[in-house]
């Protein structure tokens, strides 16, 4: 789907700047004269921007995680460094009605979620600080942040915040769509966590500051709306005290999993109602280099306690490796970057209540999608499940509440099918893979009378109808608070803004 539209731009003469300009945006043609109308902007960041414009050709410092965003073609990529910066760029962008993406950490997966296809990345990544309140409650942290600079900036004041487990992912698009950490069964969602997000909002690409008090319309629409509001330039979010933490890992060979999944579905409900220090995630995989199925636990706790008792069950169970880990700062435990570029990707998502038994036939649906699709050599797809707890459902009742439309008592169990590869020889296979397995998961769950709607938009998958999850009335507010603030939708699907999952 990408490398036509790319090929087909690389084909593509230059256009003169001026006829497009002289243009309304209703009789827009994107394909005729987008790249034109972007030579204009990228050169007026060019001169504005000195050092932090790149044109394509020569952009080759840039990286990203998913190969398939790395080999996107855009036609330049500018660091603004400041708000006002962002809200210029957007202004210029809009006047010669140029497309654009914008970059924080850039974990998506499809071309045009943080790398634009043919327009301008906008990349967020200068504007990267945090600053700690005086009282040392709050935070302002820049909307081109990434965990790991996040962590490393509050652990000399001996706080924490609620972020992600991967130091590379950015807190933008982490915390626009909902952002679930290691210490959620404690503090709720990121999501939750925001008491400000400063904004550059439309129709005049204005900076404006928004709370519960101060647009709370807008301040809804943040707290799950992903990419459709607005460029974040910064977010002010609780922060808290926070100590060394514990992680353990412990793998279990295919013959245990029913005895796994009972003990997991117990820590779950441990989470909620005994202790929110326990966190425990797990992955089922299959290696197709071995041609083996693992399941594997990562065993967390939010204090500096090794081998916590809550996991003794687990580890009763006979396993293929012995427990290994330790008790390590989250900024340690988020600092490693690695090398990115190197897989393509893609991730897709089932939400359900509470079964050990939907758990089960998962695992009978992985591995028969496993098999009908046959050698797939290169091709790693894993399930990875932990739990959305109790009290971080409870707190998405907080300040007016988000948009994600979760509203039930206990927990609820969410699950990412992660997709990985390296030649695209291959994306037709994962693509199959993936949704095919996501359609038996769900009607699985559906028959067991256990399907929850909603889909987290940071694990769907390209065509899952994420804001549909969030509920009908949810959905339609979002759709209405747009239109409000944008009415020619500019950062809707037929507008400049088309990448990721959108509204309208
Ligand atoms: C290795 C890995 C580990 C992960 N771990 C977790 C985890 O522990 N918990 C969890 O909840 N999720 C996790 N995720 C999912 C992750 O939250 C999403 O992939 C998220 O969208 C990534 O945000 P980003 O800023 O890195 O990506 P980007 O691709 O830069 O951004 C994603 C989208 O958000 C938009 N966006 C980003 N910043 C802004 C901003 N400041 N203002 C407006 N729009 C913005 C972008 O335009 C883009 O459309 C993980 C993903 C990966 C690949
Ligand atoms: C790439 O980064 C290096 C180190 O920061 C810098 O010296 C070099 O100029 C950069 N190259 C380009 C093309 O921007
Ligand atoms: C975050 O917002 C609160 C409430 O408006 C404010 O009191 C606090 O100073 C802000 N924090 C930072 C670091 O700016
Ligand atoms: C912000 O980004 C710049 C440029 O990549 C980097 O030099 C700096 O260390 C980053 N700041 C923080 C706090 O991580
Ligand atoms: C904002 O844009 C609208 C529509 O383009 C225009 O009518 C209005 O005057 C602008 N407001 C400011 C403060 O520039
Ligand atoms: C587990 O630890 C024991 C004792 O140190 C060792 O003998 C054994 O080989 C280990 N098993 C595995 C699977 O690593
Ligand atoms: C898959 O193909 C590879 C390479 O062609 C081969 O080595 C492997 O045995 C095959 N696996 C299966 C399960 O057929
Ligand atoms: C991808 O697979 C094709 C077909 O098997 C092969 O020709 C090509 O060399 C592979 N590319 C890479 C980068 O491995």
């Amino acid at each position: 789907m990408w490398s036509t539209h790319v090929a087909y731009l690389l084909a593509l003469p230059l256009s003169s700047a001026s006829a497009v300009n002289a243009l309304q945006p209703k009789d827009y043609e994107p394909s005729l004269y987008q790249e034109g109308s972007c030579q204009q902007a990228c050169e007026t960041f060019a001169s504005e921007y000195p050092g932090r414009l790149h044109y394509e050709d020569a952009d080759t410092n840039f990286t990203i995680w998913d190969q398939k965003q790395l080999q996107t073609v855009y036609v330049c990529r500018v660091e603004p460094a400041s708000a006002s910066e962002v809200s210029k760029v957007v202004q210029v962008l809009v006047d010669n009605w140029c497309r654009f993406a914008v970059k924080c950490g850039g974990h998506s997966r499809y071309p045009d979620d943080s790398v634009s296809v043919g327009g301008v990345t906008i990349d967020l990544g200068l504007i990267n600080g945090t600053v700690v309140s005086d009282d040392r409650t709050t935070a302002r942290i820049g909307g081109g942040a990434l965990t790991r600079q996040v962590f490393a900036a509050l652990d000399p004041y001996g706080l924490g915040y609620v972020g992600g487990r991967v130091g590379q992912v950015g807190m933008g698009g982490f915390t626009l769509g909902g952002g679930t950490s290691v210490l959620s069964a404690k503090y709720g969602w990121a999501l939750d966590s925001v008491l400000e997000y400063e904004v550059i909002v439309l129709p005049n690409a204005t900076i404006a500051t928004v709370s519960e008090n101060q647009h709370p319309d807008l301040y809804y629409a943040l707290r799950g709306g992903g990419n459709n509001f607005g460029i974040v330039t910064s977010f002010n979010v609780t922060v808290f005290p926070q100590g060394l933490v514990y992680a353990g890992s412990r793998t279990f060979g295919d013959d245990q999993t029913d005895r796994f999944l009972e003990e997991a579905e117990k820590i779950f409900t441990l989470e909620d109602a005994e202790d929110t220090n326990v966190v425990l995630e797990y992955r089922y995989a299959y290696s197709a280099a071995q041609d083996r199925y693992t399941m594997s636990s990562t065993q967390r706790y939010a204090e500096p306690v090794s081998n916590p008792p809550a996991f003794d069950a687990m580890n009763a169970i006979p396993a293929l490796s012995n427990l290994s880990g330790g008790i390590t700062s989250l900024a340690a435990s988020t600092s490693f970057s690695g090398p990115l570029g190197q897989t393509r990707n893609i991730f897709a998502s089932v939400a359900h209540y509470p079964s050990v038994e939907l758990g089960k036939q998962a695992i009978r649906i992985f591995k028969d999608n496993v098999r009908s699709l046959g050698n797939m050599t290169g091709v790693n797809p894993e399930l990875i499940t932990y739990s959305i707890p109790a009290a971080a459902i409870e707190n998405m009742k907080a300040r007016g509440g988000n948009a994600l439309g979760i509203d039930v008592k206990g927990h609820l169990v969410i699950n990412l099918l992660s997709v990985s590869w390296a030649n695209s020889t291959s994306d037709d296979a994962a693509y199959s893979f993936a949704d095919h397995f996501i359609g038996d998961f769900r009607q699985a769950a559906e028959s067991l009378g256990v399907l929850h709607p909603f889909i987290y938009i940071n694990y769907a998958n390209k065509g899952q109808d994420v804001f549909s999850g969030y509920g009908e009335e949810n959905k339609q507010k979002l759709i209405a608070i747009q239109k409000d603030i944008d009415p020619r939708g500019v950062f809707t699907s037929s507008g400049l803004w088309r990448g990721f999952f959108k509204v309208r």
